[in-house]
């Protein structure tokens, strides 16, 4: 039987998420136990063009563009749906940026961007399936697993 999952009325809706990544997602949108919204998260579903997917649905939260990158990073597949009024509004398949700046803290702890106040600044490596991020300061690689805000 087919896992079926509610639709929403207002919000954003992340489909195409490379299966195992949605945990991730949500950690990159800030959702924990504090969030009132609806929100549900499907892992591990059929998917015609992926084999498997991840799917994120988040009642009244709309993801901006910054927010767009770095799903983009872990999840280079993946489509946003804008939800209005129980439609879909807008759909948008991410775009892997070359860069991000300020967005995820280096892992390095003796970074000057861990030990000082500096804005961190990753250069995407690979347009491809699993990007590498280069740390701008440090010089070091890290997939994007490792890179946590
Ligand atoms: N969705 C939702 N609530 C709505 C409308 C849509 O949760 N009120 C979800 C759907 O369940 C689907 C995603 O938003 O996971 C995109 O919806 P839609 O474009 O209708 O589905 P598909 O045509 O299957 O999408 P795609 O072509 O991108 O695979
Ligand atoms: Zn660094």
């Amino acid at each position: 039987m087919p896992l079926s999952v509610e639709k929403i009325e207002d919000g954003s809706v992340i489909d195409h998420i490379t299966a195992g990544h949605g945990l991730h997602v949500l950690a990159i949108l800030k959702i924990d136990e504090k969030y009132a919204g609806r929100v549900a998260l499907v892992m591990n579903v059929p998917s015609k063009t992926m084999g498997k997917k991840d799917i994120v649905k988040i009642e009244g939260k709309i993801i901006d563009e910054k927010t767009a990158d770095k799903i983009a990073v872990i999840a280079p597949h993946a489509t946003l749906n804008i939800i209005k009024k129980g439609e879909v509004t807008s759909k948008n398949q991410v775009e892997m940026p070359s860069k991000l700046v300020g967005v995820f803290k280096c892992p390095n702890p003796k970074c000057v961007t861990t030990t000082e106040k500096i804005e961190t600044d990753f250069e995407v490596e690979k347009r491809s399936e699993n990007p590498n991020m280069r740390c701008a300061y440090c010089e070091r690689t890290f997939t994007p697993e490792e890179l946590r805000e």
